[in-house]
């Protein structure tokens, strides 16, 4: 059986998972109503990993407690403004959200190893491999719209070439 307080840790970070998926859709929707497709359609597909994030924690919770596992979706975490007016500012919250979640990972490792949790701290592997992913994804086009700035014609080219970008799509 696992510990209540690895319980509810993994639920919360069900909760900010959900939370993560919330915010790439509402970045979706904004790029596609400002005419960005191929960012639009890379956010869409993010949004869906979150969710697949948030699934993996669920199923692991139910496979480890047999107990009813129930989603709160509670908005109080990290990201408030949602009024995004550029790519650049949605690439800089973005990247600032992904360190916040692999803060939160090292947290949860932190706890289950504490708690002599080693099925947990074996599970949580795949989430410090995933965020190492993320973290790096985000930054690079960050760092790719930063040298950009305002260049019409080089936010064109980024909106094209972020198309070829793959986001995996993983089955529980
Ligand atoms: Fe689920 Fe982007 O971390």
């Amino acid at each position: 059986m696992m510990k209540e307080k690895i319980k509810i840790a993994l639920i919360k970070q069900s909760n900010r998972e959900l939370e993560s998926s919330h915010i790439y859709l509402n970045m979706a929707s904004w790029s596609e109503s400002n005419g960005f497709d191929g960012v639009c359609n890379f956010l869409y597909d993010h949004s869906n990993e979150e969710r697949y994030h948030m699934l993996k924690l669920i199923r692991y919770l139910n496979g480890r407690g047999g107990d009813f596992v129930k989603i709160n979706y509670d908005n109080k975490f990290y990201i408030k403004n949602e009024n995004y007016e550029s790519l650049e500012i949605i690439f800089e919250k973005l990247f600032e959200h992904e360190k916040l979640i692999s803060h939160e990972i090292n947290l949860l490792l932190e706890l289950s190893l504490k708690e002599k949790d080693h099925f947990t701290y074996n599970f949580l592997q795949w989430f410090v491999k995933e965020q190492i992913e993320e973290e790096s994804l985000i930054k690079m086009l960050l760092n790719k719209i930063q040298l950009i700035k305002n260049n019409q014609l080089g936010i064109y080219l980024f909106d094209k070439s972020i198309k070829n970008i793959e986001i995996n799509n993983k089955k529980l």
